[in-house]
């Protein structure tokens, strides 16, 4: 079979099971199992594929019918202009959460110590180590495969001498109180009883990234005051929040003892980012 015959039959097939990228998947899945790039297909479309070749397309395809996400199929994310590695132990990194980066990188004072809760891919911990070549990160999380994932992202990326990365379950396992400037903190958000009704992609990835207990919180509610812990006096707290959760986590955060906690939204107009802050005493 050539390559734009694969190309169309590959189409045909996402097409008809509802998926609605199917000829850019298509394309991405055949140049994926030929070897080649996606613009081949194009330039050289009469090129067969060898029997190993076709038989990795249909099981990719078939994965994609069945709802894998592409990030996973293809294994790889981009996330603020930078390419992270990605499999089915991690989350696959949002744009949304470019907006904690980009506020944090902000912020952040020269010489930084910034620690990552609940870091999976490494996204946040890694970008802020690549674009602020001045700041060191702790980042934890309790997934030891996930940590692996972290692992092979920093060393892409040259960062691992300013990432540490810790097995955690969130910060118990930091003994230094007040050493840190910042804490950044996507962590799972969703309440328990929506899971279910999650579209079938975002079903797909690891339920420790997704499941934030019965209101969405409960991680949020031990992270706080953990947090505070271990910020020096005027460090800040950066956390990711879902959909209509914000004024529920500035409460939380100010009966935690934090002040100056305000939101930030996306790009959507989603109250998507609580920032607040240890006052200095
Ligand atoms: C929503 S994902 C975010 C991953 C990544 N920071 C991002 O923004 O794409 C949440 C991460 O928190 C981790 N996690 C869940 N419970 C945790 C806990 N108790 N302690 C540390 N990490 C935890 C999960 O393994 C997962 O990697």
């Amino acid at each position: 079979m050539t390559l734009i015959e694969a190309y169309t039959e590959a189409c045909r097939f996402l097409s008809g099971h509802g998926i609605e990228s199917a000829p850019l998947d298509a394309g991405l899945l055949v140049a994926k199992a030929a070897g080649v790039s996606r613009y081949r297909i194009y330039t050289h479309p009469e090129e067969e594929m060898d029997a190993p070749a076709l038989e990795r397309l249909r099981m990719d395809i078939n994965r994609r019918a069945a709802g894998l996400p592409m990030a996973y199929l293809t294994g790889v994310r981009e996330f603020m202009s930078l390419e992270f590695r990605v499999n089915e132990s991690v989350l696959i990194p949002r744009p949304e959460t470019e907006i904690l980066v980009e506020t944090m990188l902000a912020e952040l004072e020269r010489g930084a110590m910034v620690i990552d809760a609940g870091t999976g891919s490494g996204c946040i911990a890694i970008s802020l180590a690549v674009l602020r070549p001045d700041v060191h990160v702790l980042a934890v999380d309790i997934s030891e495969s996930a940590l692996k994932t972290a692992e092979e992202n920093a060393a892409l990326h040259g960062v691992s001498e300013r990432v540490t990365l810790l097995r955690s379950d969130l910060l118990s396992g930091i003994p230094c109180d007040e050493a840190f400037d910042a804490v950044a903190a996507n962590l799972p958000y969703i309440p328990t009883g929506e899971i279910e009704r999650l579209p079938a992609s975002v079903r797909h990835e690891p339920i420790l990234a997704l499941d934030g207990g019965p209101d969405g919180l409960s991680l949020v509610r031990r992270l706080l005051p953990e947090a505070y812990r271990c910020l020096k006096p005027g460090g800040c707290v950066y956390l990711e929040v879902g959909a209509g959760q914000a004024e529920r986590v500035i409460l939380l955060a100010e009966e935690t003892g934090f002040t100056k906690a305000r939101a930030i939204m996306d790009l959507q107009g989603i109250e998507r980012v609580v920032r607040c802050t240890k006052t200095l005493r």
